[in-house]
């Protein structure tokens, strides 16, 4: 891995059923969670770390993702002329200039290792790219500030090691996530430590830890090839788990990045409304 870390692969092909009827008609990236749609947020967190090198992967029906970093000329031009300069400022945010994105096609559903080959001839072969799967907001603790991601990037550059951000989770459901083996080493929040492999989705007596894989990735271009021919697996799904797993058996230093702040699934109802109930009222709206 020799080439700045500047890319971040974003999946956006799937379709959303566990936010239905929501999502009928419009991409499950694009639910507002406060102020701003998903994916926003997702992108500011990108920005943050110093990833501005968007790739989305994207599906038929989801144009509104790529048009939501568009600029808006009719809506720019009217809101300069009526001198609303606030709220010009704040939809040219959404896409500063250091912000490049681009995107490719999934043209099937195989699976999150298959979405990420997707963009395989976008990475060169020593290239380092983190993935982030936009389902999951991560925020700092209520009262804080700092990203994890942005964090984690920084233990990437001084270890020179693949990260994937992990936190714990209760036993029970374990059967839902990627769970890391870290050999039963204790892991504080803030602290890398070396993974010997990982499972997608085990039974609860068969996961090596309640460390769960949460969504965000920094992994070597090395890995593209591995994913490339990747058989499914769990779900029989074509899983970047396993491909993952199958660069440490390769010999790559893999790491458990343990996060300090907390999560959101805001790929479904429940998490997408607690979302919505506590960074309301953080931010003072509720
Ligand atoms: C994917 C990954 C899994 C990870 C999870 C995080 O699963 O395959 O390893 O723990 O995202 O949300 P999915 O939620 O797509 O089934």
């Amino acid at each position: 891995m020799s080439s700045k870390l500047r890319k971040a692969i974003i999946p956006v092909a799937g379709l959303g059923t566990r936010l239905l009827p929501i999502s009928k008609a419009i991409p499950k990236e694009m639910v507002p969670v406060v102020d701003r749609p998903l994916i926003q947020h997702v992108v500011e967190e990108a920005l943050a770390a110093g990833l501005n090198e968007i790739i989305l992967v994207t599906r038929s029906g989801k144009s509104a993702v790529e048009d939501h970093f568009d600029g808006h000329y009719e809506l720019e031009a009217e809101l300069e002329k009526k001198g609303k300069t606030a709220l010009l400022e704040t939809l040219r945010a959404i896409a500063p200039p250091e912000l490049k994105i681009t995107s490719v096609r999934q043209d099937r559903a195989l699976g999150l290792g298959h979405a990420i080959y997707c963009a395989a001839y976008l990475v060169q072969p020593d290239e380092p790219f983190a993935v982030i799967l936009p389902d999951v907001l991560v925020k700092p603790q209520a009262g804080e500030t700092g990203g994890d991601l942005e964090s984690m990037v920084k233990a990437f550059e001084a270890r020179k090691a693949v990260q994937i951000m992990v936190e714990e989770v209760p036993i029970e459901r374990v059967d839902q996530y990627g769970i890391v083996d870290c050999q039963g080493v204790e892991l504080a929040a803030g602290e890398s430590t070396a993974i010997t492999s990982l499972v997608e989705k085990p039974k609860p007596e068969a996961a090596p830890s309640r460390l769960s894989v949460i969504g965000r990735y920094i992994l070597p271009g090395e890995i593209m090839p591995v994913l490339g021919r990747t058989q499914p697996g769990a779900g029989n799904e074509i899983q970047l788990t396993d491909a993952i797993a199958e660069i440490i058996q390769q010999g790559h230093a893999v790491e458990a990045w343990r996060m300090q702040g907390r999560t959101f699934d805001c790929g479904h109802i429940q998490g997408w409304l607690q979302a919505n109930q506590a960074l309301g009222q953080e931010a003072g709206l509720l």
